[in-house]
């Protein structure tokens, strides 16, 4: 069964093994990455747990200002490989963004290469929007995408 536990400093190692497994090494987040991301305590470092294994990561970083709304950022998803294409990520999207459906959207950028991972993002509404080029390594383009939230639920920066 699929849940989630938060992680904390000192669940660094584990979380770094996680990255081994699904980046390539020169994506992967480092030590320094968590540590600055556990520096502010709204920010979400999850472990996405299956049968209490942890099988992936979840970041989120909030309180983005823009303009009077706060927007999320989706730092990190990953799924272990031997746990990849059951729809565990999509679910787990799903109910990340519900949590995340105050603020007035949640952004991401994802290599343009990364098929599965763009069409899980469109699949959950999110819409590309930009192009930065050479963002993870020469030829390797990030495609910036947003999901926005109906105005009505989200909450005002004031
Ligand atoms: C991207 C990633 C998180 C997807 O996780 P996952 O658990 O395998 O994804 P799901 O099983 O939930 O599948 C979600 C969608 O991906 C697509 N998908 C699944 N398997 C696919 C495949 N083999 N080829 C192409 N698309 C596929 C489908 O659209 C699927 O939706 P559907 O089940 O409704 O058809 C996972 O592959 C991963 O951790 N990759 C390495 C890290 C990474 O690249 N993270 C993204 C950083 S931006």
């Amino acid at each position: 069964m699929l849940n989630f536990k938060s992680s904390t400093l000192e669940d660094i190692t584990a979380l770094l093994n996680i990255e081994k497994h699904c980046f390539p090494i020169e994506i992967q987040f480092t030590k320094e990455t968590y540590m600055s991301l556990f520096k502010n305590k709204d920010n979400i470092i999850d472990f996405i747990m299956y049968n209490d294994e942890a099988i992936g990561v979840v970041a989120v970083a909030v309180r983005k200002y823009t303009g009077i709304f706060f927007a999320a950022r989706l730092c990190n998803l990953a799924i272990i490989p031997e746990y990849q294409s059951k729809g565990l990520a999509k679910q787990t999207l799903e109910i990340y963004l519900n949590r995340l459906s105050h603020f007035h959207h949640v952004f991401l950028e994802v290599e343009m290469n990364n098929e599965k991972a763009v069409r899980l993002y469109e699949k959950c509404g999110f819409k590309h929007y930009k192009t930065i080029k050479n963002y993870y390594g020469l030829n390797k383009h990030a495609l910036k995408m947003k999901k926005v939230f109906p105005v009505l639920n989200v909450i005002r920066a004031n």
